[in-house]
């Protein structure tokens, strides 16, 4: 997702202008007076990312009146919560590389990834509730309870051949929807919106997240790790079954069990199969799924009045959905 290309997407002046002052607040907020922990819980700051969370925020809170400095206190608080899950998630995953540099638990170590990532959450929960108020701190708890569920039920899962795809949508929508979901809401709340326009928003939100984290799975099998900015084919080594793979498995399961037994064995290496995942029939048969939350993403829309943020949504979906093309 480059954000040259999510420019021309979003033609909002005042949108961008948000995001250069969230940029500046995101660092006012994360910071600590222990200069060896602000060095770490800022890392993956400084690293970059795509800013998707935020960006619907301010998004959101483009379709009501409310303060811009709430609405970007809402997007700081989200982006807070991606971050501290991604200092998590890298020490569960054991991953190597995260936006590009090398993860926090490989520069420092688990224990320190972990207390950095504990470090944000807590400063997420202290600006709710210092400028946001009692029902976004309730909103951005109970995210982040769903956000656990989801990733605990992955790991619940792994190297597990007898899940299926129902059980994989119920670990996307808590470790990816959910929160996706909490930034469009937390952004029309801090906007005033009505109700209407909130549930609305919130709604199309809650099917992107479902796109972003199959495309972001597909793209685990398709692309390479330069492009991606973290190791490529991961999910199957970790033993992380996605959308793909579970598919395959309906398809024939004995065959796809002994390749899977065997990559995890070391006896055969994920190259030399990955085309079993990754071929047109796999794929397309993924893009169903990816179809139905494009259509229920693209019906709530008919409930925003904002014909230009309309157009915009839209076009963010149609572009969620291409990354994996
Ligand atoms: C990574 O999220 C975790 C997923 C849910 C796939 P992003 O792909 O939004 O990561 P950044 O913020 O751009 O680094
Ligand atoms: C990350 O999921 C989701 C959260 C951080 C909650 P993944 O493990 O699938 O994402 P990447 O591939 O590490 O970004
Ligand atoms: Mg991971
Ligand atoms: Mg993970």
């Amino acid at each position: 997702m480059e954000s040259n290309t999510l420019k021309k997407i979003i033609p909002i002046e005042q949108l961008w202008i948000n995001l250069d002052n969230f940029e500046n607040r995101l660092y006012e907020i994360s910071s600590s007076k222990d200069s060896y922990l602000n060095d770490i819980s800022q890392y993956l700051i400084k690293a970059g990312g795509k800013r998707f969370r935020p960006i619907c925020t301010l998004l959101a809170g483009e379709l009501g009146n409310g303060s811009n400095e709430k609405i970007i206190d809402a997007a700081v608080a989200v982006e807070l919560i991606h971050l501290g899950s991604l200092y998590h998630d890298d020490v569960i995953d054991e991953a190597e590389t995260r936006r590009s540099v090398q993860s926090a638990n490989v520069k420092w170590n688990a224990t320190l990834s972990i207390l950095a990532g504990d470090y944000l959450l807590a400063r997420s929960s202290e600006l709710a509730a210092e400028t946001l108020g009692l029902e976004s701190v309730k909103l951005l708890a109970s995210t982040y309870a769903e956000l656990v569920e989801g990733q605990t039920k992955e790991v619940q899962y792994q190297y597990d051949t007898d899940h299926n795809t129902d059980d994989y949508m119920k670990v996307i929508e808590g470790k990816t929807a959910s929160l996706i979901r909490t930034s469009a809401k937390l952004g029309a709340m801090a906007a005033e919106c009505d109700e209407k326009t909130t549930k609305a928003i919130s709604k199309w939100a809650w099917h992107s997240g479902f796109i972003f984290q199959i495309t972001d799975d597909i793209l685990d099998l398709s692309s390479d790790t330069e492009t991606l900015g973290k190791e490529a084919g991961k999910d199957i080594l970790e033993g992380t079954y996605t959308l793909p793979v579970l598919i395959a498995l309906s398809k024939d399961k004995e065959k796809i069990k002994k390749i899977l037994k065997e990559v995890k064995n070391s006896e055969i290496s994920l190259s030399a199969v990955i085309e079993e995942f990754n071929n047109e029939k796999i794929i397309n048969e993924s893009k169903k799924y990816l179809d139905y939350h494009f259509k229920e993403g693209k019906q709530s829309l008919n409930d925003i009045g904002d014909s230009k943020i309309k157009e915009i949504l839209d076009n963010i979906t149609n572009y969620l959905i291409n990354r994996s093309n």
